[in-house]
């Protein structure tokens, strides 16, 4: 609908007009690169920008807004993006947790909220979702992702587009969204941040693409290209993934910003031979927008004049990116994200710190809780120790967006003082996070020796993960376990219960051999005081489960359950067998496995059903199995549906999340969950081409991936 009237405005624009929309400066502050241009209010005035990152506030953003529009020849409105990650101003949990929710209707709901926030205070646009499958802990970026399954990741990148940009783009309330880092940055070798990537089409098509054309199907405005290469190709000037994939294959038509500098990155690369090189590749390989490289303005007209690039590129860009602006509405209203009553009637909205409330609970993992020792009891004396217990600061995690990290965040110890309203709480702080300081740690033995419970709340300095993060040792940092063994020690007769923050896997290898209880809350977010408290009293029995593999130590990296079988599996029964595919000091297994979450009650599985046992490539299958609460607690179980395809024209993992669903059982209830399976289900990249092929299948329906499979079906 908007065609006529981007090819009226475009046979107005000069060229230098055009090459203006491709650029995107940071105004001064925050930053999330490595440089800043404090000139961008020139470049604004000259018509050279096209977009701003990192400027947010009503009034903020409609002082340079009314630069763009009221002192350039066009007055062509700005756009204005941001990092609204997990929430704008309510911060939700940090994206690895809230995929542990599996709550696919949660998460929409986190994302629509952080769009009303973010959308009050100028912003047009989200670098988010970030969908980039992660199987390494070491990376720190692992944290914004959904983890290591692509299945799950598509639903869950669906979720994210829907709550970001709504039903509609012009409401004042829904923002552009843009599917990040394409392709392959969860793959940086070693877990390194930007580091090289190698893979093969084969493993680029099964399992970092599917999210992202995830984000296409569910209509994303816009992709963000990866800092990292691939097989030799920077990402940000990669035909391959951009023109042919993204493009031709997948006809997205929405537009293409790069990542913070990533044009003038192709020169430290190898791949470009200065900048003004590097702005001809990566506008020859789709990319639209420069973020901070100056590439664009620079040298893009210069290029074109002197024939090196086609003005058609510069053309389709300009149009995609008119395109989008178009669709906000802003040429109707540059100002209507400007609205400073809007804004102070939108952030924090008690509905909004509600929701964020219970995404902290339903995020929350409990990774192992022996002998009943959670849920806690009101009247219990509870010993709170350890550096995360009264923090404000870490518990919004990495991209905090404009989250409050001092006074509205409710820390641990403040959620169970509002819990329990006369809690006998004994604090001791014990350590620091990092650092080797033990002077704490006699207080805190007193504190746990005069206290019926020991709660320690630790973890990891929120900056410990996210962009540019990686950490070789992914233990709990500095003398944290060290406090928790002294305390084991001092108390061995009580119960102690971990409550964990961190952006990534650690090995817990020893934590969960002095814990009796061990909850995953990740960064929790503005109410993660609140919402962990919900949990630890069993106002919120825990539902949670692993999106990612916890390993055993660090040289387990990378682990995940969907690997490959080996020519030489381990067997079963002996897997410590010579000439094996295992390790000498550790087994293959790791500490909790994905798809690993306990809760207060038990879950029982029974009566497997398969309305079939072979199928036709247009038929389908049924399979089904009952789920029974058998404990003393109502709760919500993750029904997980399981798939191994035995025989391929490539090898297959060895299981394959195909279906899930989250069901609430009272105590003593009995749900029968069913899946449908199709041929389109089973479908893979061999190579050549997508493909399903006949054979036998293993399936199981289960509450994590620790299972071995029992039945099977046949493809015909
Ligand atoms: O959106 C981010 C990206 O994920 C990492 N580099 C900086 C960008 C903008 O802040």
């Amino acid at each position: 609908v908007f065609d006529a009237k981007v090819d009226s405005l475009m046979s107005l624009m000069t060229l230098q007009e055009k090459v203006g929309q491709m650029v995107m400066y940071s105004g001064s502050g925050a930053i999330t690169g490595p440089t800043v241009n404090t000139n961008f209010r020139t470049y604004i005035k000259e018509a050279n920008v096209g977009a701003m990152l990192n400027v947010y506030s009503a009034k903020a953003t409609r002082d340079l807004q009314k630069l763009a529009v009221e002192n350039t020849r066009l007055g062509i409105p700005l756009l204005f993006g941001y990092d609204v990650i997990h929430g704008f101003k309510t911060i939700f949990p940090i994206n690895l947790g809230l995929a542990a929710s599996w709550d696919l209707e949660d998460i929409e709901k986190g994302s629509r909220i952080a769009a009303e926030e973010a959308s009050a205070v100028g912003i047009h646009w989200t670098f988010a979702p970030m969908v980039d499958i992660a199987r390494d802990p070491r990376w720190g970026r692992i944290s914004e992702g959904m983890g290591e399954d692509v299945y799950l990741a598509s639903k869950i990148t669906r979720a994210y587009v829907r709550g970001f940009q709504g039903d509609d783009l012009s409401k004042t309330n829904t923002i552009l969204a843009c599917a990040k880092h394409f392709v392959g940055y969860g793959a940086a070798q070693a877990g390194r941040d930007y580091h090289t990537v190698n893979m093969g089409e084969e493993e680029l098509r099964n399992v970092y693409l599917p999210p992202f054309k995830a984000a296409v199907d569910e209509g994303v405005e816009t992709f963000m290209t990866a800092f990292n290469e691939i097989n030799g190709v920077p990402a940000t000037a990669n035909k391959f993934i951009f023109n042919d994939i993204l493009r031709d294959e997948w006809g997205f038509n929405g537009f293409v910003v790069t990542d913070y500098t990533a044009i003038n990155e192709l020169v430290p690369h190898g791949f470009a031979k200065d900048e003004k090189h590097a702005t001809k590749l990566a506008i020859e390989a789709g990319i639209d927008q420069d973020m901070m490289s100056s590439a664009n303005r620079l040298y893009l007209e210069e290029l074109v004049n002197e024939g090196e690039v086609d003005v058609a590129l510069v053309n389709e860009a300009c149009r995609r990116i008119l395109l989008a602006k178009f669709k906000l509405g802003l040429f109707d209203d540059p100002y209507k994200y400007c609205d400073e009553q809007r804004e102070k009637e939108t952030i924090y909205k008690p509905e909004f710190l509600e929701a964020a409330r219970h995404s902290a609970a339903i995020s929350s993992v409990l990774l192992k809780n022996d002998e009943k020792a959670l849920p806690l009891t009101s009247e219990k004396t509870i010993a709170l120790i350890g550096p995360l217990a009264k923090d404000k600061e870490n518990i919004l995690g990495n991209w905090g967006a404009a989250g409050d990290r001092r006074g509205k965040a409710i820390s641990v110890h403040q959620g169970i003082q509002e819990y329990v309203a006369d809690a006998k709480i004994n604090y001791a702080k014990g350590c620091e996070i990092e650092g080797d300081d033990e002077s704490g740690f006699n207080e805190a033995v007193n504190v746990a020796r005069q206290s019926d419970i020991v709660v320690m709340v630790m973890g990891e300095d929120y900056d410990m993960s996210g962009e540019a993060a990686s950490r070789t040792n992914i233990k709990l940092p500095g003398s944290q376990t060290k406090l928790i063994k002294r305390i084991r020690e001092a108390v061995p007769n009580k119960k102690i219960v971990l409550v964990l923050m961190n952006g990534r896997p650690l090995d817990l290898s020893e934590e969960d051999t002095l814990a009796d209880a061990i909850l995953e809350t990740w960064f929790p977010g503005t109410m993660g005081g609140n919402g962990v408290a919900d949990v630890l009293f069993g106002t919120y029995n825990p539902s949670g489960k692993l999106t990612v593999t916890f390993p055993r130590n660090v040289g387990q990296v990378p682990i995940y359950y969907n690997m490959k079988n080996t020519g030489r599996p381990i067997p079963a029964n002996n897997p410590k067998e010579d000439y094996k595919s295992n390790y000498l000091d550790v087994p293959n297994t790791p500490l909790y496995p994905f798809g690993h979450g306990l809760s207060y009650t038990t879950f029982e599985y029974s009566n497997f059903k398969m309305s079939t046992e072979t199928i036709g490539f247009s038929d389908t299958l049924k399979a089904s199995a009952t789920i029974t609460n058998t404990g003393d607690y109502d709760g919500h179980e993750v029904v997980q549906l399981y798939v191994h395809d035995k025989v391929g024209s490539i090898t297959r993992p060895v299981k394959e999340l195909k279906g899930f669903e989250k069901i609430f059982l009272k105590k003593g209830e009995s749900k029968t969950v069913s899946f449908d399976v199709t041929a389109e289900d089973l479908k893979f990249f061999n190579h050549e081409k997508f493909t399903v092929e006949p054979g036998e299948f293993e399936i199981a329906i289960k509450g994590s991936s620790d299972f071995d499979f029992e039945h099977t079906f046949t493809l015909e």
